[in-house]
């Protein structure tokens, strides 16, 4: 089954070809960040814009990248929750338009549920039941995937995302939007022990909170600043991400270990941290547990995932017809 795929839901434009949830075809991203790195942000009406322009030629593309015509797809995705409303409408639109024009099933697909199955493109062998950590740039999430299409969501932040607190922490160390990566790079060559910065306590033992962590990195520089004193970036780098990928290993390993999990999975955009795969890699090695992560491209947002998600929820009947509409946010 030929599943064409559509993701809008923040500052790229996506879409794949994607085969029985497991092969990509195509897959084409359009990325919007060099516009809103000029705000800081993702501006969400600059969004909008971009994508109405973008939608058409990024399918096309991927279409023409498969060998196929739209009247050869057997079914069509679209990532309609969660995100920036304006920016999901548009890609809610164009999939209800083309599968109401070709007749075609409609898919709706949440977007965490699509950065979980891009770990199905990249591992053949992976079946749930498993236990993933979600870190992206607007959820942290402690997911037990129970089947294609349960979920039971176990620990969650109480504030910022790990990604919005990398990218927030980045930007008071002059680093452009989107942060993260920079963090990544600048750790490198950074002692993370340099900066002792704190570790939140939260009463759910799965859950997180980065917004202490993220504030107390803006108030050291601020701090510094005004003495004039000079910060190490890099040190800094490095022991913030050293702080965050404890926080998030120690908690994740924990609720895999409590729930009895031997298969564990990492998804979303902060899964490309190189920090992160590394320090969860030695954890799950050390407790006898098979991690699974998706290869960087994938684990950023594209339109393969949700190809892949779109698949099994077809598999299980959840289509929809033309009254789907866009949700801003969306628990799994
Ligand atoms: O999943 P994603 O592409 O979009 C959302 O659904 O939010 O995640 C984007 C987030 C951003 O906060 C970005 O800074 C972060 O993922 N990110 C990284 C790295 N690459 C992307 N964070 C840390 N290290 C990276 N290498
Ligand atoms: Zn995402």
């Amino acid at each position: 089954m030929k599943i064409l795929a559509v993701e809008s839901s923040c500052d790229e434009t996506a879409c794949a070809v994607v085969e029985d949830g497991r092969r990509i075809i195509s897959n084409v991203v359009a990325t919007q960040i060099e516009e809103h790195k000029l705000y800081g942000g993702v501006v969400p009406e600059i969004a909008s814009r971009r994508h109405c322009e973008n939608i058409v030629g990024v399918c096309s593309e991927a279409l023409e990248q498969a060998g196929m015509s739209l009247d050869e797809c057997d079914a069509i995705a679209v990532t309609y929750a969660p995100g920036l409303i304006g920016a999901l409408l548009v890609g809610v639109n164009f999939a209800k338009g083309a599968a109401l024009a070709k007749k075609k099933p409609l898919i709706p697909v949440h977007h965490i549920k699509g950065h979980i199955a891009a770990n199905y493109i990249a591992h053949p062998e992976l079946e749930p039941p498993y236990i993933c950590l979600v870190a992206s740039g607007g959820h942290s999430h402690i997911i037990k995937v129970n089947d294609y299409t349960e979920f039971q969501t176990i620990g969650r932040t109480l504030d910022d995302a790990a990604g919005e607190a990398f990218d927030k922490a980045a930007r008071s160390m002059g680093f452009p939007y989107p942060g993260g990566i920079h963090i990544d790079k600048a750790a490198k060559s950074g002692d993370p022990s340099r900066y002792k910065l704190p570790v939140p306590k939260t009463e759910n033992p799965y859950d997180f909170s980065f917004s202490g962590l993220k504030t107390a990195v803006i108030n050291l520089v601020h701090n510094a600043e005004q003495k004039g004193e000079k910060i190490n970036v890099n040190d800094l780098a490095a022991s913030f991400q050293h702080t965050v990928c404890e926080i998030l290993t120690s908690r994740f390993i924990k609720a895999a270990e409590d729930n009895g999990y031997k298969t564990i999975a990492l998804a979303g955009g902060v899964a490309a941290n190189s920090g992160l795969r590394e320090t969860l890699e030695k954890k799950a090695l050390q407790k006898g547990m098979k991690l699974y992560i998706p290869p960087v491209s994938l684990c950023g947002d594209n339109a393969a995932m949700i190809g892949s998600q779109g698949y099994y929820e077809y598999m299980a009947g959840n289509t929809a017809g033309s009254d789907l509409n866009a949700v801003a946010s969306l628990r799994l």
